[in-house]
C-alpha cells in the first residue's frame, strides 16, 4: 500500500481530489467507483471546485457506487443515491444516465445485483474505486464475519455500523437495517483503489488494515491483496500505524 499521510481533513480532501483527477484527466470516460460517507464529502466538493474551474469534464465520466440501503426511494435525503446527487453529480457536467448506485427498491434483489456486477464488466472494469473505512474495518457494507462475499449481494448491517449511521436519521428504528454492497471480489478487481481516512477513530482499524493478519474480522484487511491501493489519511487516522 502506498501511504500518504496529510495534516488534517481539509488536505485529505484536496490530496484526494488531485488523486481522482488525475485518472479523470488521463482518461476522460474514466469509469468511478464512488463511496459516500463523511469522509468523501470535501473531496467531492474539492472535484466541484476543479470542474467549475474548468479543470475537469464530466461529460464522458461514468461512475458505480459501493452500496444504497435497502427501502429507500432515491429521493430519500438519506439514500445513496440522494446524497450522490447533492454531493456532488448536482454540481457538475456528468450525464445521470451514466451514474449508477445499487436500487434497494428492486422487486428481484438477487437479479439487481447480479446486473450491477454484469454492469461493472461491461463497462471495462472501474478504473478508480474510492473507499472510506467503517470503525469496525468494513469496507462499503462488507461488514466483519466469518465468511465474506465476493460479488454484489444483500447484507445486514451489525449493530455498530446501525449506530455510526443513526446520526443521520432522527431515530435509531429509522436507519435500514439491510444494505445492498459491492463484494469484496468486485471491490478487488477494480484497476486501482483510493482509500481516505481521517480522525482519531479511525487510528486503530487503519494499522490493521495497513499490517495486521488479513481476516474476514477486518474486511479491509483484504486491500493488502491487491498491488494498486493508495492510502490518503490525516495524521490522527494514521497515528498507530507502526512506523
Ligand atoms: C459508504 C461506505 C462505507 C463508508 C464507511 C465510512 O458508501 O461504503 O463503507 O465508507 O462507513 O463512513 P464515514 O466516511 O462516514 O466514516
Amino acid at each position: 500500500m502506498k501511504i500518504t499521510v496529510v495534516k488534517d481533513y481539509d488536505e485529505m480532501s484536496r490530496e484526494a481530489a488531485e488523486f481522482m483527477a488525475q485518472t479523470i484527466k488521463e482518461k476522460n470516460n474514466a469509469v468511478l467507483g464512488l463511496a459516500t460517507g463523511s469522509t468523501p464529502e470535501g473531496l467531492y466538493s474539492e472535484l466541484i471546485k476543479k470542474y467549475k474551474n474548468g479543470e475537469l469534464d464530466f461529460s464522458n465520466i461514468t461512475t458505480i457506487n459501493l452500496d444504497e440501503y435497502v427501502g429507500l426511494k432515491g429521493d430519500h435525503p438519506q439514500s445513496y443515491r440522494y446524497f450522490m446527487n447533492d454531493k456532488l453529480f448536482n454540481h457538475i457536467n456528468i450525464n445521470k444516465a451514466n451514474t449508477y448506485v445499487p436500487n434497494g427498491l428492486a422487486e428481484n434483489i438477487e437479479e439487481e445485483c447480479r446486473n450491477y456486477d454484469k454492469r461493472i464488466e461491461k463497462l471495462g472494469g472501474i478504473d478508480i474505486q474510492l473507499l472510506g473505512i467503517g470503525n469496525n474495518g468494513h469496507i462499503a457494507f462488507n461488514e466483519p464475519e466469518e465468511e465474506l462475499s465476493a460479488s454484489t449481494h444483500l447484507t445486514g448491517l451489525t449493530q455498530s455500523t446501525i449506530e455510526a449511521n443513526s446520526r443521520f436519521f432522527d431515530s435509531m428504528e429509522e436507519v435500514p437495517k439491510t444494505a445492498l454492497t459491492m463484494g469484496i471480489g468486485t471491490i478487488l478487481r477494480s484497476k486501482k483503489i483510493l482509500l481516505v481516512a481521517s480522525g482519531e477513530s479511525k487510528a486503530e482499524v487503519v494499522a490493521k488494515m495497513v499490517s495486521g493478519k488479513i481476516t474476514t474480522k477486518v474486511p479491509a484487511t483484504m486491500l493488502q491483496l491487491h498491488s494498486d491501493v493508495t492510502l490518503i489519511i490525516d495524521e490522527a487516522a494514521a497515528k498507530l500505524i507502526n512506523k
